[in-house]
């Protein structure tokens, strides 16, 4: 918990990074082999939606080349979100002992070859957020209009949840286990990639320690974006609803649900 600086963290423990994949057959193997150059000393899970185009398959062959635990899939029966992907990764990596979950897309827009540096800061933190809109931060590549959606999207969300983090909706992140285990994630129902800012402001809310670390977001060169008007709209009417909620507990003088 933040209180003031004044908390000493545990160690780290071994960590996990989770890849989301839907169609990236393309991009699996690269990704995963930076990973393993950069964190060596890192395990991945790639979270598979039975992409069409057989990343799953492609991903248990990049398993069995691996030694022991370090590259792993977990199959997931249809495309159900970024969200639901995400949770059932964190809870195999918890189940299986992780005290470090670490969020990475599959096409090389998080570049792993920073992680070494959030991971560094989550040594005096409980969330790190790889993060775009701080001094240091830049995206590269990304249509204009992308980005707009983006910053947009983040100042909407922080202003209307009084988040101080300036990235809410990026998805480069490191989560010690004891967090996630904090935050009730049973209750979290975010599909999309509104699923971002719900787990941000539930840290926050939770009064964990949440560090921003600049990062340089690199738009993919294969595939496309899985962005969609439907991730949007589930976007703006759950951030809503939770401002509003919010505000509603603090005028009755309610804790945060
Ligand atoms: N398993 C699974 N299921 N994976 C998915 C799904 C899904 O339904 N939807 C997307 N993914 C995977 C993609 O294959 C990729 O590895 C990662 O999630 C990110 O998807 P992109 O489609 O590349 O996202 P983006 O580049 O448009 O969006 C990025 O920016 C958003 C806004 O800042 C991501 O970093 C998002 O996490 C972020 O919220
Ligand atoms: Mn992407």
């Amino acid at each position: 918990m933040n209180d003031g600086g004044q908390r000493r963290y545990g160690p780290l423990g071994r960590a996990l990074v989770i890849i989301p994949t839907y169609n990236e057959a393309e991009n699996i193997k690269p990704i995963v082999t930076r990973v393993r150059a950069a964190v060596p000393d890192a395990d991945i899970l790639v979270a598979d939606d039975n992409s069409p185009d057989g990343t799953g398959k492609i991903a248990d062959e990049l398993a069995a080349a691996a030694a022991d635990s370090q590259v792993q899939v977990l199959h997931r029966q249809a495309k159900e979100g970024l969200g639901a992907a995400y949770l059932a990764g964190f809870r195999w990596g918890i189940e299986h002992g992780y005290g470090v979950l670490v969020e990475m897309d599959a096409d090389g827009s998080h570049q792993p070859e920073e992680l070494p540096r959030l991971l560094t800061a989550l040594k005096g933190a409980d969330l790190v957020l790889g993060s775009r809109w701080v001094p240091g931060g830049r995206v590269v590549n990304w249509p204009k209009s992308r980005e707009m959606i983006s910053r947009g999207g983040s100042t909407y969300s922080r202003l209307l949840l009084g988040l101080r983090t300036r990235d809410v909706t990026g998805g480069y992140r490191a989560f010690r286990s004891e967090t996630l285990q904090g935050i009730g994630l049973d209750e979290v129902a975010s599909q999309g990639y509104c699923f971002q800012v719900d787990l941000a402001r539930r840290a926050v809310d939770a009064g964990y320690h949440v560090v921003e670390v600049p990062i340089t977001f690199v738009d993919r060169e294969i595939g496309d974006s899985k962005m969609s008007r439907d991730i949007l709209v589930e976007a703006l009417w759950r951030v809503t609803s939770w401002g509003v909620a919010a505000r509603a507990n603090r005028v009755l003088g309610r804790k945060p649900s």
